[in-house]
Parts: structure tokens; sequence; C-alpha cells
């Protein structure tokens, strides 16, 4: 068992195959307390801090229900109320909480930011979004599909859509656990190349697959998963017209689900918008488990804040 204590949680490049394995075993635990109404409070009398610089209904919701489900007390903050938005630095606003609270959560646009927060800080830094990188939603996804396929290793999961925050987690997510991934994006829309290179690189010591392609009919093709996101992120609503028309090919539709096997999982971290990446029909058929995906948010982020800051 590898000792996660006092760790930040910044990207998923930096925990490998035995931390998540480690996360996933606590959440599925604290979700079998969580449903049989058992107490879960493993971080009694400790203090969260939640920093949100962009909108969330999952993140705050599932991280504040579960700090308080495991005892401790959760502090929401809206970048705007704090002096962060006067100018104090994100490095002096790290320091101060650090002598408050357990740990800190934080949804922000720069992952440069978050970096220079828990250089500062002295209690461990959650990332709960950037521009760049949406870790904990990946720790959800992989309990998701872990209920439904019983393995990671060797599955083949189709991203389409924008090459994103989401769709960088999950290929440095996958890598470790040995997911196959293809994704499938419009040229100009790739995904960083630094995180594909990277997880190339760990794929090579696992003898996984991971392949980027323009053609979304060639990324899903005999897929276990397709997972889609928005086409528009938080900080990008100018482009939205010009992205609609850039990415309309890449719609998760009853036409791309028939290429992927048919037992598929169709993801999607949500919020969707129906009628762009995902259609109507897709969202409420029986292979879509993007509630569930929603719900194991609160399980994984227990799980995670418990192994981090729990004694
Ligand atoms: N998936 C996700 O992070 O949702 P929110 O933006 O609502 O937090
Ligand atoms: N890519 C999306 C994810 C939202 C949870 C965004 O950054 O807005």
């Amino acid at each position: 068992m590898i000792l996660l204590k006092g760790k930040d949680f910044l990207t998923l490049a930096d925990f490998g195959q035995d931390e998540i394995y480690q996360i996933l075993a606590k959440a599925t635990e604290l979700k079998r307390l969580h449903r049989l109404g058992k107490s879960t409070r493993l971080l009694d009398g400790k203090s969260v801090a939640l920093i949100f610089e962009k909108p969330s209904t999952r993140t705050r919701v599932s991280f504040e229900a579960g700090i308080s489900q495991l005892g401790a007390h959760p502090i929401v903050l809206y970048g705007r109320d704090l002096q962060l938005g006067r100018g104090e630095t994100i490095e002096d606003t790290g320091r101060v909480l650090s002598r408050y609270v357990d740990a800190i959560i934080v949804r922000t646009f720069k992952q440069g930011d978050l970096e220079k927060l828990a250089k500062a800080a002295s209690v461990p830094i959650v990332n709960g979004l950037t521009d760049e990188f949406h870790p904990c939603q990946i720790l959800a996804d992989f309990l998701t599909i872990l209920e439904k396929k019983d393995r990671l290793a060797g599955l083949n999961l189709a991203y389409v859509g924008d090459g994103n925050n989401v769709c960088h987690s999950l290929i440095l997510g996958a890598c470790h656990v040995g997911l196959n991934v293809s994704i499938a994006t419009p040229p100009g829309y790739e995904p960083n190349e630094w995180v594909v290179e990277r997880a190339k690189k760990a794929v090579r010591n696992f003898n996984h697959k991971i392949y980027t392609t323009n053609n979304p009919k060639e990324a899903v093709l005999k897929a276990d998963i397709i997972y889609t996101d928005v086409w528009t992120s938080m900080g990008q609503e100018e482009e939205a017209q010009e992205r609609k028309k850039i990415l309309a090919p890449y719609q998760i539709n009853s036409e791309l689900l028939s290429l992927a096997k048919p037992d598929a999982l169709v993801m999607h971290c949500l919020p969707a918008h129906r009628g762009e990446e995902i259609t109507e029909d897709i969202m409420e058929s029986s292979n879509c488990v993007v509630f569930d995906q929603a719900e194991n948010r609160l399980h994984a982020q227990k799980a995670l804040l418990s192994l981090l800051i729990g004694d």
C-alpha cells in the first residue's frame, strides 16, 4: 500500500496504478457503507476549503456533501469573494488557508496557478478542474467502469469531441490502469501533445494502446466505452458558435454508437448539451451511465480525501 497522506492531487500524471486502485478500493468500501446507512466519519473535526473561480454543480455539491459525511467541515469560497480577486497572491492565499484548514480543493483557470498554490501551501491541494485537467472526474469514471465492466485493463475507450481538460485527464489516467484509448477530435482540437506523449511513454511499459485520429467512426469501432464532453468548456464561450460548426461531425448519436460494441457504455462528465455533443435518445438509452458517473463523484472524492488527510 502506498501512503497518499499529505500528497497533492493536481494531475493523474503523479498518481500511478497502485494509487489509483487504492482510491477506487476505498471508494467502493465507502459507497457500500453509505448505501447501508453506516457512518463514514473518517475526518472528524477536520476542515476543508473549496475555492471556485468557475461555476460548478457536481464538484461543489459532491465535495461539500462528501466532506460533511466524512465528519469534516466544508468551507466554500468563491474567487470573487476572496482577497484573491483584489490582488492578493495565490501563494499568500495558500499559506494563509493552510493555517486554518486540512486541505484545499480548487477550481480555477490556469494549471500553473494551482501548482503555485500547491508549492506555497502546507496542506494537500486537490484539483477540482483547471483549463488543462479534471482528475477527480476520472476517479469517478473509473469507479463507474469497474462497477459496470468488472475491470479497466484491456477495455477500449473512445473519446470523441474536443481534446480538452477531461480528455487530458482520461488519457493520463488510462495509461496507468491499462485502458486503451482512441481519441477522435477535429484538426486543431487535439489534446495537448505532451499529455499524449507522456501517456505513450507509460503505455510502453504496460503494453496498452493510445491512438489519436480525426475520424470519429474509426475511434469508436468496437469500443467498450464511448466518452464525450461539452464542445465549449468554461472560459471558451466566445468560441461557442464556431465550435458548434466544427465539432458537429463528432456528435454521439445512434449511428456512431452502432459502431461500438452493443453493450458499450456511453459516458459524459456532465453538464451535457443535448442535441450538440450527444443526442437526447443516447442520453436516455440504457447504454448511458452518466448519472452513475455523477453519483460516483461523491464516493471517489470521499475516498481521495480520506486517504490524503485521514489519520
Ligand atoms: N463534471 C463536473 O465537474 O461538473 P460540474 O462542473 O457541475 O462540477
Ligand atoms: N470541459 C468542461 C468540463 C466541465 C465539467 C469544462 O471545462 O467546462
